[in-house]
Parts: structure tokens; sequence; C-alpha cells
């Protein structure tokens, strides 16, 4: 049993190897290639390579090489047949399963394709030779396009007197000609009608470029018809799992993270002939979560452009609230808002493509924010269109599925709660106390302690011991070189102490160029100096000691880290802040 080749091309064209690879080993970009450390071999320095484009992998000390089957064929150790259907299902496609209805689809497929690419080219060809397309170029003409995008999108025009359906019957059943949705039955005629007469049309092709459907458009003036139609659901075009201009704008993802998500077709084609082409129309319907699924398959980056109308900023809405639910940590949705009712044909038109591009870096908002800017605006300060406010953008968070955006979207919206809150903010808010722990015995000196954060006693004890033992933290001053101190006046005893380890005694306190008052509170605080008292001439032991509490002062400064980069990673939610992060918390299992 054979796989169709179109099958396993679409896998491979939904598919990037540096996607598949990713699964199994950490890559990192270097140019246009990735690379890592290989997986068929152990190694210390990466030479294994990724090349998206070219659409292959390459191991330089084994000599392993091939394409995502061949990948997981060898790590996974499966039979090729095992790796299409893992393969397939990563890809989100159908398992194929060589069955009677497989083989009809398959053949029914291949003559659907054929009719949609006869159809296609046969009305392109004819926007240049048909007399009454005339009117269709000039509109085209007067809309700002060109020759280049008309070739570029085979924009074609069904003119009033053209029929290509006899034409297609020489070769294809009355069924076939049927099902593909070109073509309708004019109960009045009793015969196959052109679907799209009298209308612009623009091919939708499907991932690998061939055309499946089709976006029509009627010239002004006639205002009784709907504006657009699309070909209507076939068992090959469905509108929720397509794009327009996914075909072309995919081949962009080795160079560009984002793409642009716009209402309608004229917006795609205004936007690539200003120079961008990372844009795809979602066609006529509302986003569906597969859409932002195979957009994500390529692009990290989803930003949706809708029309800086009414209606645009209701989609854009609708489209946030579905979106979020889906997001993930290493993908970013925002929103774009065009202003003065453009869309962003007309924006990019008018402006350009630099201006365009400037302007969307400067204006667009991430998802949350949006979402919370919204909600914000429908309420007042009135407490219950307050408590409403808040009990929507709770419900939204909880919709979310993955745990950690769930978690920092929450974090996020309760963050932004707090600032309208003042009161009750100030009074809740917490200092950064998450810390080591004290030896604290007695509750008087408990009491005493209690002004001082936790962290700044264990950095007495660390001072402490250097304070006793210049000679120890001399000999290891590797231990100690990269210590970081969150007090100021612990950093400026530190400081004084590192001058002295050249000197070969004890040192002199008296001699310290520091406030007095500062090293009587080390002194006095230090929970270590009876333990040291103790040990005082087993270095060995000592040792230990100091190494622990580099342990703690390590981990504190990680917490403090982490802590940190949650609340950034809540406010931009970007992959590299979340690697860090993923980086931080492993170091911090470790220690
Ligand atoms: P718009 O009316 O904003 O399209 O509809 P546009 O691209 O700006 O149109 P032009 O510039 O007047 O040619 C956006 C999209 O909504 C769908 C189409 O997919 C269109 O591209 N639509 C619009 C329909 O499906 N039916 C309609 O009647 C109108
Ligand atoms: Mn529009």
């Amino acid at each position: 049993m054979k796989y169709p080749k179109e099958y396993l091309d679409e896998i491979k064209t939904r598919l990037k190897v540096s996607t598949v690879v990713s699964k199994t080993v950490n890559l990192k970009k270097r140019g246009k290639e990735y690379v890592g450390l290989s997986p068929f071999k152990t190694e210390k320095t990466p030479s294994f390579t990724v090349n998206d484009e070219k659409e292959f992998y390459h191991c330089f000390s084994t000599g392993e090489h091939g394409n995502i089957f061949n990948f997981v064929m060898k790590t996974q150790n499966l039979k090729f047949g095992e790796a299409v259907k893992t393969l397939a299902n990563l890809a989100g496609m159908r398992p194929y399963t060589f069955t009677k209805q497989d083989e009809e689809r398959e053949k029914n497929w291949v003559e659907y394709k054929s009719i949609y690419s006869k159809y296609v080219e046969f009305y392109h060809n004819q926007l240049f030779k048909n007399s009454l397309a005339e009117m269709a170029k000039n509109y085209l003409k007067k809309r700002g396009l060109t020759i280049e995008e008309v070739k570029k999108f085979k924009i074609g025009f069904v003119a009033k007197d053209l029929d290509y359906y006899e034409e297609l019957l020489k070769e294809f059943e009355e069924k076939k000609l049927k099902d593909c949705g070109l073509f309708y039955f004019d109960e009045r005629k009793k015969k196959y009608v052109e679907r799209f007469r009298d209308r612009i049309i623009f091919p939708i092709n499907n991932i690998s470029g061939n055309p499946i459907g089709l976006g029509g458009r009627i010239l002004d003036g006639n205002k009784n018809l709907a504006k657009y139609i699309n070909s209507p659901e076939t068992a090959f075009f469905k509108k929720g799992s397509n794009l327009f201009n996914l075909d072309k704008a995919r081949k962009l993802s080795n160079k560009v993270d984002n793409v642009y998500l716009v209402e309608g077709y004229m917006d795609v084609i205004g936007l690539s002939k200003n120079g961008i082409e990372n844009t795809v129309a979602n066609l006529g319907t509302s986003l569906t979560n597969r859409q932002l699924l195979i957009l994500n398959q390529f692009f990290d980056h989803i930003i949706i452009c809708f029309d800086g109308d009414d209606s645009g900023y209701k989609a854009a809405l609708r489209a946030a609230e579905n979106s979020i639910i889906e997001l993930k940590p290493e993908k970013k949705i925002s929103f774009l808002f065009l202003p003065d009712n453009h869309d962003p044909d007309s924006f990019s038109n008018k402006h350009g493509k630099e201006y365009f591009i400037e302007f969307s870096k400067n204006n667009r908002v991430s998802i949350h924010k949006f979402i919370f800017e919204h909600y914000l605006k429908q309420s007042d300060r009135n407490p219950s269109s307050r408590a409403i406010f808040e009990k929507k953008l709770r419900s939204i968070s909880s919709t979310i599925k993955d745990e950690y955006i769930k978690k920092y979207v929450l974090e996020y919206f309760l963050d932004k709660i707090s600032e309208l809150t003042p009161h009750i903010n100030n009074k809740n808010k917490k200092s950064f106390s998450r810390a080591a722990k004290s030896l604290k015995t007695t509750q008087n000196y408990y009491n005493e302690t209690k002004s001082l954060k936790p962290i700044e006693i264990k950095e007495f004890s660390f001072l402490y011991i250097a304070l006793k033992k210049p000679e120890l933290i001399r000999d290891n001053f590797h231990l100690v070189q990269n210590v970081k101190l969150f007090s100021n006046e612990n950093k400026l005893i530190f400081d004084e102490i590192l001058k002295h380890t050249n000197d070969f005694q004890q040192i002199d306190f008296d001699n310290m160029k520091v406030d007095q008052n500062l090293i009587d509170r080390v002194i006095k605080y230090a929970s270590i100096k009876h333990i040291l008292a103790k040990n005082y001439d087993d270095d060995q032991k000592i040792l230990e000691i100091l190494n622990e509490v580099l342990r703690d002062l390590k981990n504190y400064e990680l917490e403090y880290r982490i802590s940190e980069l949650e609340s950034k990673f809540s406010k931009d939610l970007s992959e590299d802040t979340f690697n860090e992060l993923k980086k931080l918390k492993k170091q911090q299992n470790i220690n």
C-alpha cells in the first residue's frame, strides 16, 4: 500500500522540519538554520542543523540526514507508515486508512483539483480576452491593482456571455461538476449556470497552492446582490479550515515570525501590493480555532487587523475571546486597530509599507490588554458595574486551556483591577518577602529582627563569616565573587571586605571605611555566630556552612528573578521570557 503523494506532500507542507525536530531536540536559531545537539550521538558542541527552507536536517557528526519522515523513523524507531500517522496527527490531518472510501476520496480530489484549476485558468485568461471583461479590468485598475497582482492572485472575471459548464462536461461527469460548487441548477432554465456570473473571482487555494474555492465580488453598482459570495462548502473546501493566501504567506515564515490576519480578499491583495506579504484573510466567516492553529504551525505571532469600523471591532472582540482559549505560551496574538474607518487595504495604500509597519509596531495591543480595555470601557465606577467587570474578566481567563497562560492572564487582569482599587491595593500590597529561612530561636529575638527582611539576616550570616574568616574567603574567592546581595548597606560592607581579603589576618573592624553601626548590626543579628564560634577552628566545617549560606542566597536571587520574570511574562507573554523562566525554574530545582 502506498500513500498518495498528495497526502505526504500536505504533511510536509504543514509541518516545518524545525517544528518536528524541536519536539525532541533543543534548537537554536542561527541565520537561516537551526542548530542543536545531535539526537544520534552524545555530544557537547552542536553539530546538528535544520533547514526549514530546504526541508531537511543534517547531522555533521554522524552524517545522518533526511526529511521529517526520516527524522521520526530514526529517532522514534518507527516504520514509515507509523511515522506518517504520527506526523499527520501532528499536522492536524485525518489519518489515511487505505479503505475504499479513502481511495474514492483520493480519486475525487484529483478531479476536483483539476476542475478548479481549469476553471480558474479559463476565467483568468478571459479577463484579458473578453470584451465584457473590460469593465472588470477598469474596476480593478480603479482599485489600484496592477497586472502584477491580477496575475499573482490569478484574479478572474466571469463575464455574462460566458459559460464554462459545457466545456467541462466534455471531460467530467455531471455529478462531479455539481459537487464542486461552481455551478448551480437553474430551475427556470433547467440547466446548470455559473454561480459567479458577472463577478470578479478570487481563487482560494489550499496550503499547497491548489485552488479549492472562490470568492466573488460584484462590480460596483449592483446593489441588490451580496457584495461578496464564496463557493459553498464541499468535500475539499471547508471555510473554517482555510485561509485566503496562506499558501503564499506561509513561505515567508522562515523570514518573519508574524502574520497579519485581515478581513477581506482586497486587504490581502492591497497589503501584498504594498510589500506586506505575510498576510491572510479568513473567508467571510468568523475566525475558527482551527484557522489559528494552522497559522500557528507557521507563525508565532498573529496580528489581527480587522477594519477600523464597528463591525471590524466587534469581529475582533469575538476573535479575541475565542482565541484566548487556545493561546499557548510560545505563541502570541495581538490586535491592530486602524484609524478613521480605514481597512488594511485603504490604510496601506494611503501610507505605504514603512508607515504601516511602524504604525503596527507602535499601536498593536496584546490580546489580554485588548480584552481588559474593552470591558473597562464598558464599565463605570459604580460598585455593581465594577463587580460585573471583574467577574467577566475572571470568567474569560477561566476558559483558557493552557495552565500557565490561564494563570498569568488572570494575574494581569487582577493586577490591572488592583490599579483601579488603590485603597484595597495598598493595604494588601506585599513586599517581596518569600525568602531564606532564618534561625530565630526566641520570641524576644524575633521581635528585634522583625523589622529586618529574612534576606537581610541571611546576608548578615554571609558577611559575618567573611568578617571573621577573610582568609577563607580569599582562598575560596571563586565561590563568592558572583554573590548578589540585595541590601545596599550589606553591599557596602561586602565591597569593603573584598578590599581586605589580601590582608592575611582577621579584619580590623575599627579601620573599615563603613559606618560602624552597619557592622554592629551584622554582628548582632547574624544568626550564624554561635555555630561559627563552635567550629571556629574547623575550616572544613565553616566552608560547608558558607556553602549552605551561599546556596540560600542564590536561591533567593533566583526566586527574585523568577518573580520579576513572571510579572514580565504576564505582560508580554513572549516566548523569550517564558524560556528564560523555564531555565531559571530548572536551576531552582537543581539547587
Ligand atoms: P469588506 O466589505 O470589508 O471587504 O468585507 P473589502 O475587502 O473591504 O471589500 P471591498 O474593498 O469593498 O472590495 C470583508 C470580507 O467579508 C466577506 C468577504 O470575505 C470580504 O472579503 N464578505 C463581505 C462577504 O462574505 N459577503 C459580503 O457581502 C461582504
Ligand atoms: Mn474592508
